[in-house]
């Protein structure tokens, strides 16, 4: 089966085609502008995307949205998380968590897919914490702030475990799922 992944983030479209290809899907990214709304939850801003792009593709495509939730600030950055990068980076998010003991966190991702007939969204998460100084060059974002659990290394500094255990691939983990049915 072949799908539309509506993304400008190629990070996240690779992670995708690594994930899907085991569910024998095939990807092609499409870069198309949607309005972010803003919201609480990642799912309700997928979802909202999926919508106002169904009458754009008119073939079988899902959307992502994701962000970072720390719980020593309240959730931030949230759903807020790719603004609050581009304006304070990994930097300006260790200076707010500067000693602060507390540093759980965790990352959603939420994926709203249509698959010509039905509309279905689909939510994962990856618990950690996060780390004390920048770690580690592979991935994007937040990767080289983020510890998961079980783990003593940043995302940043293993990208391969991230494959693992990320987020992203357990949202993807079940799109692939539904699309087998
Ligand atoms: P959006 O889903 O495009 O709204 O962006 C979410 C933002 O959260 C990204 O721009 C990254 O800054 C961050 N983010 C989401 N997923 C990851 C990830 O897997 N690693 C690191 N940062 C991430």
């Amino acid at each position: 089966m072949k799908l539309f992944f509506i993304t400008g983030n190629e990070h996240k479209s690779r992670e995708a085609e690594r994930v899907l290809k085991e569910y024998d899907v095939i990807i092609e990214r499409k870069d198309l502008e949607c309005e972010e709304i803003r919201a609480e939850s990642c799912d309700e801003i997928a979802l909202s995307c999926l919508r106002m792009l169904r009458g754009r593709v008119n073939k079988p495509f899902f959307v992502e949205d994701s962000g970072l939730f720390i719980d020593a600030l309240n959730g931030f950055p949230g759903t807020l998380s790719s603004w609050v990068f581009k304006k304070i980076g990994n930097e300006g998010v260790l200076r707010l968590m500067r000693g602060e003991r507390k540093r759980d966190a965790h990352f959603i991702s939420s994926v709203a897919a249509w698959d010509g007939k039905k509309e279905k969204v689909f939510i994962g998460e990856a618990k950690g914490r996060i780390s004390n100084e920048l770690r580690g060059k592979g991935g994007f974002g937040y990767d080289p702030i983020f510890i998961p659990e079980g783990s003593e290394e940043t995302f940043g500094e293993n990208p391969a475990n991230k494959l693992g255990c990320s987020h992203r691939t357990r949202a993807f983990e079940q799109l692939g799922k539904w699309l087998r049915r």
